[in-house]
């Protein structure tokens, strides 16, 4: 079963100083949901931004909120993001020992559970997970900044983590390096949901953003062949 493609813009590439109305023109633009990359300078070597920012966004559209929480420990910060207004929440597989409770958290606050892994990160350790599962995130990058390049390597995991899910109903995301001359490969592999940041905001305004979107999106589709 091949869920559909979605673009998701990640607004830690954006214009800070003008948050609201980059979110508003991504989504204007075609973004199918807004990714959040939460880092707290301890589980990766950078800072961006708290639930207090998600907050102040979520009057400015009714798009998905998709949460990638870069923080260890998340679990103490999952209510938070929770009431922040997010539709999803992913924690990383190594930002602690729980990641079963930390899953179960999730879905106990009433929004769609996400887990990610490095790239060295085995998918093994999705095994004993599938079945809670709304989201496995593929990093394509080392988490921690944008502008990175795509590890090709990635496509194996993508290609084993597709055939692990089989038809369950759990989107496949990648982040990292995602740009027009890439996103074919993650999409040919089985990959569905789709970050870009700097691919995207380096555009500066809402055409360029529309621009991206929509070849992003027929480079993917015509990844899945
Ligand atoms: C972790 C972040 C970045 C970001 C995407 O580092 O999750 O991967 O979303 O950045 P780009 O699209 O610029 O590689
Ligand atoms: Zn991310």
């Amino acid at each position: 079963m091949s869920l559909p493609i979605r673009i998701a813009p990640s607004i830690l590439a954006a214009d800070y100083a003008k948050l609201g109305q980059e979110v508003r023109d991504v989504v204007a633009a075609g973004a199918d949901w807004i990714h959040l990359d939460i880092m707290d300078g301890h589980f990766v070597p950078n800072i961006s931004f708290g639930p207090d920012v998600i907050k102040s966004l979520r009057p400015h559209t009714n798009a998905y909120f998709d949460c990638h929480l870069m923080i260890a420990p998340a679990d103490p910060y999952l209510e938070a993001f929770a009431k922040a207004g997010c539709d999803s929440i992913t924690v990383h597989a190594e930002a602690g020992p729980h990641l079963d409770r930390s899953v179960q958290a999730i879905k106990a606050l009433g929004k769609k559970a996400g887990v990610s892994i490095n790239p060295a990160t085995p998918e093994s350790v999705l095994d004993y997970l599938l079945d809670k599962l709304d989201l496995i995130l593929v990093m394509t990058v080392n988490p921690g900044f944008g502008g990175q390049k795509f590890i090709p390597a990635m496509e194996e995991k993508i290609r084993r983590i597709k055939a692990m899910v089989g038809d369950r109903p759990i989107d496949i995301q990648v982040d990292g390096g995602i740009a027009l001359d890439t996103i074919a490969l993650p999409a040919s592999a089985g990959a569905n949901v789709f970050v870009a940041g700097s691919a995207i905001f380096n555009g500066g305004h809402v055409d360029a953003y529309r621009n991206t979107i929509a070849t992003l999106r027929g480079n993917a589709e015509g990844g899945r062949g």
